[in-house]
């Protein structure tokens, strides 16, 4: 069974590998910074009774202009979290730990937007194929980048997570 959980310094990153180095340097240098700072919170995946990290998700409040989305917003920055990272091992990849991270981190952000306003979840896919994993769960494109890719919250509610 897998846990996922906050990030402590109890995780063991040290062998991460999601095979993007970028990815990889985040979790171990500067997630513990955004945790302490308060700019990120970072959600860690591990089997039971083991520390080592197979996955992890990064979630912080963010805005987006509101000509981006392409329906009728007032015209003010459009509130939205923003899960800036997610990643899996190259060790686990295939075990639907991927999309586990990801529901997960779209409840969060549902139980968020509960107490605050927020438009949608957004996310920076790295590559068409990171891309492609999150058109699965219904993503559509802003209008600034290809890559740039939203789920209104009401559209989360009616998934039923
Ligand atoms: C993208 C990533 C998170 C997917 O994780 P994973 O655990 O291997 O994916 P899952 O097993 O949960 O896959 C869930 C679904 O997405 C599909 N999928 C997984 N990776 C995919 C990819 N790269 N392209 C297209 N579809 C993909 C799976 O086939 C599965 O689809 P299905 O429901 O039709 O069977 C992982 O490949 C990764 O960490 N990549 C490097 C970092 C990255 O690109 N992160 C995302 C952008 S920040």
């Amino acid at each position: 069974m897998i846990t996922i959980e906050r990030i402590t310094s109890h995780h063991d990153r040290r062998s991460f590998d999601c095979g993007v180095e970028q990815l990889n340097a985040y979790l171990l240098k500067y997630s513990g910074q955004h945790e302490r700072k308060g700019i990120g919170r970072t959600y860690v995946a591990t089997r039971d009774g083991e520390t080592r990290v197979l996955g992890y998700y990064t979630i912080s409040s963010s805005g987006v202009a509101f000509d981006l989305v392409p329906e009728n917003l007032p015209h003010h920055p459009v509130p939205v979290a923003l899960v800036g990272r997610l990643a899996v091992d190259v060790t686990a990849r295939r075990a639907r730990l991927g999309e586990t991270l990801l529901i997960h981190a779209l409840r969060s952000a549902q139980r968020a937007a509960r107490i605050v306003g927020i438009y949608a979840v957004v996310v920076n896919a790295l590559d068409e194929s990171a891309k492609n994993f999150y058109l699965k769960y219904g993503f559509q494109e802003l209008s600034d980048d290809h890559l740039h890719l939203y789920l209104p919250v009401k559209t989360i509610e009616r998934l039923n997570l």
